[in-house]
């Protein structure tokens, strides 16, 4: 059966709006995305990326020469030009860390004027991470009261949650492990599979990847249920490494190792150290407990994880002290400042959360370095560190060194490297990057779970 390609809108030009928008137009598909921002608008248009994504570049290239991706600030328009539209504004947290639908609101009205002049079927998908009830409670019914129409007859509904991690959004878009699907109706769901098969092909049955249909609510809470589970892993393996401190001889690698191997566990985000940080974790596990504890129940995992998680970047300026004594004299190098290696997005660093404890405890001697994030540490960190453009730079004449981030250029570096830099040589390794052997044999060093 040949299908008409259908064409599609996007609102908003963040991660996912923009990548969604360039693979569906990379792959022929028309596509119409939307931003609040002109200049914005006018940087893609001319094919370049406003931030820096692993092959993103190449695919806006591609769009560029078929010219089929345009980019205007009109959600109006791009709605009417097009027969399905996907939402893919930002959620951030408010400061009471609930969620702020503001941006979900404004857009899903829009849609319903732009569809009061629409004659045909048009479908609205989410893809933005929502508190559960949102999709059809706040989207369906503001599109419902500013269009007039009927939902299942005049438009549909879905709510489809993504799992882009920074950095490989594209490789994740193109080589899903599945595709969650939330439908007001079969229609509604009916119409994205379609569209999914038009543009996957035969990925689908040939790399064993599932499509799973369900409600728009489960599909609102796959999302944060994904995300709360992974960071639950990770402060679960932290918690352990704790335990694994207590005594030597254990190495709270080589447990999570030997608990990966079952098959019910997997050996994915067992990895300890500082904790984790990003735009997604810390968010989604705040806005799904907010939202429970306002219907007054809340989760103590989640609590325990957020918690675990900050105390990380506490216990790690615990081992230096109990290595070097006071901290408040020393020189003090920090290598690594964005929240993972391959990005320069500070959001949630765990390097932030440790100069605030050094600070807290009077160290005034802070410099840092990282290769990709200084400029955006700026904006974080302002003037309570000092900035260097290099790991000898920032080592030199130095008492303590934290790694704080997985960069391959820190991984290379010898105990020979640092001894030779270094005032005295004490490296705290916060990402467990070092053989422990070769370092603890040549310098003073410690790290996370392995005494
Ligand atoms: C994450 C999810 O992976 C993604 O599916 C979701 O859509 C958004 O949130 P991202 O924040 O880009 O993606 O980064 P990710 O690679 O998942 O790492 C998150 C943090 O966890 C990083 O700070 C990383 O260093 C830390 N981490 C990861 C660990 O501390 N240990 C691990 O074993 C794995």
């Amino acid at each position: 059966m040949i299908m008409n390609k259908p064409k599609i809108s996007i609102a908003g030009c963040g991660f996912v709006g923009l990548v969604s928008a360039s693979s569906f137009a990379s792959k022929g598909f028309s596509v119409i995305a939307t931003t609040i921002n002109e200049k914005e608008a006018d940087l893609i248009n001319s094919g370049k990326s406003p931030f820096y994504e692993d092959g993103l570049d190449i695919l806006l290239k591609k769009a560029h020469e078929l010219k089929n991706l345009k980019v205007i600030t009109n959600n109006h328009d791009a709605v009417l030009n097009s027969d399905i539209t996907f939402i893919s504004v930002g959620t951030p947290i408010k400061d009471d860390k609930s969620i702020d639908l503001s941006y979900i609101d404004n857009v899903s009205e829009q849609i319903g004027f732009a569809l009061k002049e629409k004659e045909e079927y048009h479908l609205v998908v989410d893809r933005s991470t929502v508190v559960p009830g949102t999709t059809r409670n706040l989207i369906g019914k503001n599109i419902i009261e500013n269009s007039g129409k009927e939902i299942g007859k005049d438009f549909g509904l879905c709510m489809q949650p993504e799992f882009l991690a920074e950095g490989k959004s594209v490789e994740i878009t193109f080589n899903p492990d599945r595709i969650i699907i939330g439908e007001y109706d079969k229609k509604s769901g009916d119409t994205l599979e379609n569209l999914y098969h038009q543009f996957y092909y035969d990925y689908f049955s040939k790399n064993n990847c599932p499509i799973r249909r369900m409600t728009l609510e489960s599909a609102e809470l796959v999302k944060y249920a994904n995300n709360c589970f992974l960071a639950t892993k990770i402060s679960f393996a932290n918690e352990f490494a704790n335990l694994a401190e207590l005594i030597p001889n254990v190495d709270i690698q080589q447990v999570m190792d030997g608990i990966g191997l079952d098959y019910r566990i997997n050996s994915h985000f067992l990895g300890a150290g500082v904790g984790f940080g990003g735009s997604c974790f810390n968010k989604d596990i705040n806005a799904i407990l907010n939202w429970g504890a306002q219907k007054k129940n809340n989760s103590r995992i989640l609590e325990s994880v957020l918690k675990i998680n900050d105390n990380q970047a506490i216990h790690i300026v615990d081992i230096a002290e109990e290595l070097l004594g006071d901290l408040n004299k020393e020189k003090i190098s920090i290598l690594g400042l964005s929240f993972k290696p391959g990005t320069s997005d500070m959001r949630e660093a765990p390097s932030i959360k440790v100069v605030n404890e050094l600070i807290k405890r009077d160290v005034r001697n802070i410099v840092g370095y990282d290769p990709k994030a200084m400029e955006e540490a700026k904006k974080y960190l302002g003037d309570s560190i000092n900035y260097v453009n290099s790991i000898e730079e920032a080592i030199k004449d130095s008492d303590c060194v934290f790694i704080l981030t997985d960069w391959g250029e820190f991984k290379v570096l010898s105990p020979e490297f640092f001894i030779k830099y270094m005032k005295t040589p004490n490296v705290i390794d916060g990402r467990r990057i070092y053989s422990f052997n070769e370092f603890t044999e040549k310098l003073n060093y410690r790290t996370i779970g392995h005494r």
